[in-house]
């Protein structure tokens, strides 16, 4: 594998006596997608939640770029998610008030950028995500696809290092959403994140270099491995 720019090593995830992750190891390389699939409450959210620093898992670490950010306080692991990490959510949810512009500028001002510098920057992922002349439009004025699309602006504008997506075409019909897969899976390794999809659709994780499998709060061995 190149670089490896995010792992989970060991991870275990209790919820009361649900044991969600038992035992989980996973690396993601530099550019690398990758797809989680598995049966509905296998684990998957928790595993990439964990990995995103949105939970704490009870033993195991996690590392970005070889620092361990799994025990950093509140705080930081939030600052962390901001700067460093992109999210792209099943229903987009996208701010309604706010222009589709704006939404995608958010992040950026949210980091200290100033609102014109942080506008320019998010009107220069419409043309290549195919929604030019969609900048000024609120989300309630797009379609599902289109609000996806938005999102992964959103989640891209602030070049994260690693995108976490959870089913983030569950609420679109199928041609729309493996359009919005394609482009998500596509954005991401051109603008050298990473991306972690989990996913019920297996033409998706098709599209992703590789796809893990989560059972009882485990990975599968990768098909051909002992
Ligand atoms: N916040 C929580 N509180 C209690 N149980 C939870 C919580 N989150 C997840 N679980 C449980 O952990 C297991 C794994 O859940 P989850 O990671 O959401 O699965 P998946 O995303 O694969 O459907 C399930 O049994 C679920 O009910
Ligand atoms: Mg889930």
């Amino acid at each position: 594998m190149s670089e490896i720019v995010l792992a989970g090593s060991g991870l275990v995830k209790r919820f009361g006596p649900t044991v969600a992750l038992n035992g989980v190891d996973l690396a993601v390389g530099r550019a690398e997608t990758v797809a989680i699939m598995g049966p509905s409450g296998s684990g998957k959210s928790t595993l990439l939640h964990c990995l995103a620093g949105i939970v704490r898992p009870d033993a195991g670490a996690v590392h970005l770029l070889g620092q361990r950010i799994d025990d950093l306080g509140e705080r930081r692991r939030s600052a962390l998610r901001r700067t460093r990490f992109g999210f792209v959510f099943q229903h987009g949810e996208l701010l309604p008030e706010l222009p589709a512009e704006e939404n995608v500028a958010l992040p950026l001002m949210l980091g200290g950028t100033a609102r014109r510098a942080a506008v320019a920057a998010a009107r220069t992922w419409f043309g290549p995500l195919g929604l030019a002349g969609m900048e000024g439009r609120r989300p309630g004025e797009l379609s599902g696809g289109q609000a996806q699309r938005v999102a992964i602006a959103r989640a891209l504008a602030t070049r994260p290092a690693v995108v976490f997506a959870d089913e983030p075409t569950g609420a679109l019909d199928q041609q729309t959403g493996h359009d919005t897969m394609r482009l998500l899976v596509e954005a991401t390794r051109h603008n050298d994140a990473s991306l972690v999809v989990v996913t019920h659709d297996p033409n998706v994780a098709a599209w992703c270099d590789r796809t893990v499998e989560v059972r009882d709060g485990r990975l599968l061995a990768p098909s051909g491995a002992a």
